[in-house]
């Protein structure tokens, strides 16, 4: 199952967000960094210690004609036991518009035919080589905003534009990021007519770990944000996939090019 976070503008924390579902994620998952802004995960929870091509190189091979088993290539791991792993984003934004996010769209929904979760952060909604194609095939597309009437504002019309653009036949949902400030769960989703997956609570000592790799103390794993984190990605989990089988669409065609050779499909 693919869910697709995106923000609408300013810097919510999407990133921080993303992330953080990732690591609380209840089965195996990618964090997929496909902000065509760049990837900030290498350098910022990663501390520049870790490297991999990443997007860059899977957009490379797959312009060659390449299989997309070479996707297996580009992960990294992201906890010991590899149950999340992470696809670096872009280093340079430039190479945004060599993408083709249909491609990588279609080769992300069937990693291994499905059984294992992406969770893409597609940055800005606005931006220049923003990934519609893969919001397109996503079974949840999750707005992340702020809670002050300014974020929410935005956020309204970032749905607005998501549906003007149907852009998204998956579950459209929102994710509040610092709540209270001054509304809302209720009030936001009532301001943006969509369900509120849930919300975030401002915990600046977690999100420098995860956005900045400060170190990660004892309690981190017991830390507001992650706990949160962790109902939000199963509840996530459910929704999107009650939503799925309600709606039941017919299977985007994959096109020939993710199939690996000899006929099975990325792993
Ligand atoms: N829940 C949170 N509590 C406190 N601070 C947070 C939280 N989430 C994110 N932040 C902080 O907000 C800042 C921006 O976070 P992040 O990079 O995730 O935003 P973004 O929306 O991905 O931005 P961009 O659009 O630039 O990619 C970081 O300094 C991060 O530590
Ligand atoms: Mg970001």
């Amino acid at each position: 199952m693919l869910i697709a976070l995106c923000s609408a503008k300013g810097a919510p924390g999407v990133t921080t967000s993303a992330l953080a579902l990732a690591l609380s994620w209840p089965r195996p998952v990618i964090l997929a960094e496909l902000d065509p802004a760049g990837g900030d995960v290498l350098a910022g929870y990663g501390r520049g210690e870790m490297s991999a091509g990443g997007l860059a190189d899977l957009a490379l091979a797959a312009r060659r004609g390449g299989p997309a088993r070479h996707l297996d290539r580009q992960l990294l791991r992201l906890d010991p036991e590899g149950r999340a792993r992470l696809l670096p984003g872009l280093a340079d934004p430039v190479s945004a518009r060599h993408v083709d996010w249909d491609r990588l769209g279609a080769a992300l929904v069937a990693v291994e035919d499905g059984a294992i979760d992406v969770v893409a952060d597609c940055g800005r909604l606005r931006a220049e080589h923003f990934p519609d194609a893969v919001v397109h095939r996503a079974a949840a597309v999750v707005l992340a905003t702020g809670s002050t009437l300014r974020a929410v504002r935005s956020a309204t019309q970032a749905i607005a534009e998501l549906r003007e653009r149907d852009a998204c036949p998956g579950m459209l949902g929102a994710l509040v990021i610092g709540p209270g400030e001054p509304y809302g769960e209720r009030e936001i989703s009532e301001a943006l007519g969509v369900p509120v997956v849930g919300a975030l609570p401002r915990d600046e000592k977690a999100a420098v770990v995860l956005s900045d790799g400060a170190p990660a103390g004892r309690l981190f794993v017991q830390s507001a944000l992650l706990r949160a984190a962790r109902t939000i990605a199963s509840r996530l989990v459910e929704s999107a996939a009650a939503h799925q089988s309600r709606v039941a669409p017919p299977p985007a065609p994959v096109p020939a090019s993710v199939i690996a050779e000899g006929g099975s499909r990325v792993r």
